[in-house]
């Protein structure tokens, strides 16, 4: 049975509340309204040449797009980033396909964070039959022990018939994961990079949440950082898969891929670039317009505030109602909470539970698990609803799993 699918079901449920949501809820996305209309007339009444909005997408994205995006991420990140190092995709999820199916075959080895980002694994597993290995993760990121040494039973022993340029993928979100919200310490990033040049494999990191930061200066550096070109045995191991869905609007299927051009020539060297040129260049160019405006950055603004007071209030009902023996960690950025219940708790019954007697839903650790494990977590989303319904549906979750443990 596929557990995801059950919970997910639980959203056609009418008057369902769901906890499990990791999409910017109705309220944060009003704004986006005002930033497309303000975007769309100066993109197509102002700018001198609004023709080429309508042209096909240059094969690694607008220009314009891939320069005001650059200048963003180097204020957002605190650290440059470079265009030429920029190529647009439509999403974090069209990225992974583009990379999955461009530069690996089917029955490839990913190497995957356990837990991880349910949806990821499916695709890479049922839609591209790629070969899930679950890695275990601890409070610093990917065990990068247990890493080097799966990396090396199953790396091929000849070269014949592996995909080229690296054999094997390695798929993590090291800044506020998916489900977890931990951050990779600097360390363990460090010794991920070794291992890759080790190895020679791709490290591929989704940076989807790393501008939704809680903190007064830039979130923790993303991996790619780490892959340093003045390094000797530097040769670009890393990809960094952004994304507008978390930080504007998830409709608009928009995002861009960072790393190092021996890999994006690849990508954007493609057929499927030649046939339709890059992905998504009129969102591109309303997004290059929305950015040179300043009015993503000013929404980034507003939305993290108001999720940053959505993580208070939603830390504060579970340090005061959440049965004693469970645990949950205070997130600094991103959309979600890990809860902890006590070993033997099985969440996906509680949350089918839940459901049935409170019509209130989350994503059951065990969703979230490559190999089936985490039965005893729960990820609870706070960036869908608004702070009363949150309040209400957080309060009713730590009150329903007391019933559930004492039954
Ligand atoms: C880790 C991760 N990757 C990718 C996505 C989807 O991103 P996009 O909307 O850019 O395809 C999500 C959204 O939930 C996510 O959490």
């Amino acid at each position: 049975m596929d557990s995801a699918r059950v919970v997910r079901a639980f959203e056609q449920n009418e008057g369902a509340i769901s906890l499990m949501a990791g999409s910017p809820g109705p309220d944060t996305l009003e704004g986006c309204k005002d930033i497309l209309l303000k975007a769309t007339s100066f993109m197509l009444d102002e700018d001198t040449d609004h023709t080429a909005t309508f042209r096909y997408g240059p094969d690694m994205g607008d220009l314009e797009y891939r320069q005001q995006l650059a200048n963003f991420l180097s204020q957002q990140y605190g650290d440059t980033v470079d265009s030429d190092q920029l190529m647009v995709t439509a999403g974090a999820t069209q990225a992974l396909h583009m990379v999955a199916t461009l530069l690996f075959n089917s029955g490839t080895v990913v190497f995957t964070e356990d837990p991880t980002y349910f949806a990821a694994c499916s695709m890479l597993k049922k839609d591209f039959q790629m070969e899930l290995v679950p890695v275990p993760c601890d409070d610093e990121g990917i065990d990068t022990d247990t890493l080097d040494r799966l990396l090396t039973a199953h790396r091929p022993k000849s070269d014949v018939n592996r995909p080229k340029p690296f054999w094997a993928m390695v798929y993590t979100i090291p800044v506020y994961n998916n489900p977890t919200g931990r951050c990779y310490s600097a360390g363990r990033c460090r010794r991920l990079v070794e291992l890759a040049r080790k190895h020679d494999v791709l490290l591929l990191a989704e940076d989807v949440y790393n501008l939704i930061h809680f903190g007064d200066s830039h979130p923790p550096p993303r991996l790619l950082s780490y892959d340093r070109p003045s390094d000797a045995d530097y040769k670009g191991h890393t990809l960094s898969s952004g994304s507008f869905s978390k930080i504007l609007a998830p409709g608009l299927r928009l995002g861009w891929l960072e790393g190092p051009v021996r890999i994006l020539d690849r990508l954007h060297g493609s057929y499927l670039s030649w046939s339709g040129g890059s992905p998504n260049h009129y969102a591109s160019r309303l997004a290059a317009t929305a950015l040179k405006l300043g009015l993503q950055s000013a929404h980034l603004q507003h939305v993290r505030e108001i999720y940053k007071a959505r993580r208070d209030v939603v830390c504060k009902i579970l340090r005061d109602n959440l049965p004693k023996e469970a645990s949950f960690l205070e997130p600094q950025g991103g959309f979600f909470v890990w809860v902890e219940f006590p070993e033997g708790t099985d969440t996906f019954e509680m949350v089918k539970w839940l459901m049935n007697k409170y019509s209130v839903f989350f994503l059951p650790g065990v969703c979230a698990s490559v190999e089936g494990k985490h039965n005893n977590c729960a990820r609870l989303s706070f960036c869908y609803l608004r702070e009363k319904a949150l309040v209400e549906a957080v309060t009713t979750v730590c009150k329903g799993a007391k019933e559930f443990l004492a039954q």
